[in-house]
């Protein structure tokens, strides 16, 4: 491992030339964190909507933003932006005095709850370790996109940039040392989310967080936590419907999210699985067994936005089996 590493570092130093494709166009996904009982360690990959990175390795060392599309209030300087923050560590990582040149393409609205950040610094973080000549392993590129989610938040948390990265429905066993378990998908599982139309900052709904939680609490927590994984592994959507209950973030975030108990009380009567502040909102999840039900509680859900008169963007999903993954290679002229 260690002799490949130093062999790679001596490639990129002295033959960028051979390097075959001049840029990539990186896709990574929005996800669902926390789903209720597991914040900060479980979450999923949706199929829209997405961000898109161009990426290139350059030969002069340093990181450029060349453009952002779709978002007005990113910043293009590395330094505080999330790719930039991601290029640099992958960068240093691997020890390259080479450069990257990017540009943006954002779909995924920052503040929305359902992994904008996220998104952005795994695509980065996947790019990267192509372009380095898949320098870093899976596990390494989702230490790269916690620098993404430690410069947007202040805290590295995985629990969206591994679903980003891998697809489907994972978990962060341990942080230290990093520890990702990707768990089984059940087949009829779709996800419903309500985007109403404000920004909530995931450093701001984190600080409403208790620093330390009741031990009675903690066991309820970890109980539906348990009973989530068991539920997905069972294909029991009625045990997953029950495992989705949060003792510890909704009952401090919920109050940002105006009209949180309607949508929750009419999403569950229109037969959702359970619902949830999606991430660190304001977002609004539901669960749900089987499409034709999704589709009533997205109606469901929407009347309900409609009526208190907000603003909102929706999306219906099943879990996304696809992360980050490269949908255009542009190769030198
Ligand atoms: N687990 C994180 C939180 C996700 O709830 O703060 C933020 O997107």
């Amino acid at each position: 491992m260690l002799l490949q590493r130093v062999y790679l570092q001596i490639y990129f130093q002295l033959s960028i030339i051979s390097i075959m494709e001049k840029s990539i166009r990186v896709k990574a996904p929005a996800t669902i964190s926390n789903l209720n009982c597991g914040f900060d360690v479980i979450g999923l990959a949706l199929n829209e909507p997405f961000d898109i990175l161009e990426l290139e390795l350059t030969e002069k060392s340093g990181i450029e933003i060349t453009g952002i599309k779709g978002c007005a209030g990113l910043s293009q300087d590395p330094d505080k932006n999330v790719v930039g923050a991601v290029l640099r560590a992958a960068l240093d990582r691997a020890g390259s005095r080479n450069g990257f040149r990017v540009k943006i393409e954002k779909g995924i609205r920052p503040g929305s709850g359902i992994g904008s950040s996220g998104a952005s610094a795994a695509a980065a973080a996947f790019a990267a370790s192509h372009l380095l000549g898949d320098f870093f392993s899976p596990v390494e590129q989702v230490m790269l996109a916690m620098e993404g989610e430690r410069l947007a938040s202040g805290s590295a948390h995985a629990d969206n940039v591994a679903p980003a990265l891998f697809g489907g429905i994972t978990l962060v066993r341990s942080y230290e040392p990093l520890d990702i378990v990707e768990l089984h998908v059940p087949q009829e599982l779709f996800c419903v989310v309500i985007h109403p139309e404000c920004e909530i900052k995931t450093s701001v709904a984190r600080g409403l967080l208790d620093r330390e939680i009741p031990l009675a609490t903690a066991v309820r927590q970890w109980g539906n936590l348990a009973g989530l994984v068991a539920g997905l592994y069972r294909e029991d959507y009625e045990l997953i419907g029950r495992s989705l209950v949060d003792f510890v973030a909704e009952p401090k975030r919920s109050v940002l999210i105006k009209g949180f108990d309607q949508l929750k009380k009419s999403a569950l009567k229109c037969g959702a699985l359970g619902v949830g502040i999606s991430g660190s909102g304001p977002s609004v999840f539901a669960l749900c067994k089987g499409g034709d039900c999704a589709e009533t509680v997205l109606e469901g859900m929407s009347e309900t936005m409609r009526s208190i008169g907000i603003v909102f963007d929706a999306y219906l999903s099943p879990v996304s089996g696809q992360g980050a993954h490269i949908c255009q290679k542009i190769m030198p002229e």
